[in-house]
């Protein structure tokens, strides 16, 4: 083998100068590359028409009702996860909303028939913190006439709109009949399909939300 002339070994430690320099942004590059947006999907006809006075994080509560009732129907469940850009970084000062009917299978809304339970909440809106979690204390999502069990959810970054989507249940079998979920690529349902796995006070689902800007 050639033994490298001294101009060559200094363009090689210049290299490898440059290399150790640039690593770890090159390796962020890389993992930001791997991060999928979250697919968008319909708000469908039922986001609210009138917004519920309680909004908070707690979907099991609603205090808006006289002395404030809590819902015990359906499986209570944390539904939260992360909210970043593609690169990874957390998402600060957005918001996320979701959605969703009661066990019953009725939303809070006039085109419903507004007979969703007075005691479940149905609406929900955090704001994400400094790592881009977000969570929130509701029940686990049921089927209705001709859907999967879902929750609806939709980002906003002060009054932008940034994702309208829906969150699936692992493992239903009501998955691969529905239109919407069918619709999406296999890799993107897994982006918005969660198992609900049971810790100590009731299920937890995990998703993890990116949004392209
Ligand atoms: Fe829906």
């Amino acid at each position: 083998m050639m033994k490298p002339s001294p101009i060559q070994r200094r363009q090689g430690l210049r290299l490898v100068a440059a290399a150790a320099l640039i690593g770890l942004p090159a390796l962020n590059l890389r993992a930001a590359a791997a991060r999928r947006p979250t697919p968008s999907q319909t708000e469908g006809p039922f986001y609210p028409d009138q917004l519920p006075a309680d909004s908070d994080a707690d979907l099991l509560l609603n205090q808006s009702t006289q002395g404030g009732q809590r819902y015990t129907k359906g499986q209570a469940a944390w539904v939260g996860g992360t909210l970043t850009d593609a690169s990874g970084r957390a998402l600060e000062g957005a918001t996320i909303e979701i959605w969703q009917c009661d066990q019953d299978g009725h939303y809070h809304h006039t085109r419903d028939g507004s007979r969703a339970d007075p005691a479940f909440q149905g609406f929900g809106r955090v704001a994400v913190d400094t790592h881009g979690r977000w969570r929130f204390r509701t029940m686990k999502p049921v089927a209705y006439s001709g859907r999967t069990p879902h929750i609806h959810a939709k980002i906003k970054l002060g009054p932008t709109e940034l994702l309208t989507t829906q969150l699936y249940v692992e493992g239903d079998p009501g998955n691969a009949r529905d239109g919407l979920w069918q619709r999406l690529p296999p890799q993107d349902r897994a982006l918005v399909t969660a198992p609900y796995v049971t810790v100590a006070d009731g299920l937890a689902a995990s998703y993890d939300l990116v949004i392209k800007r």
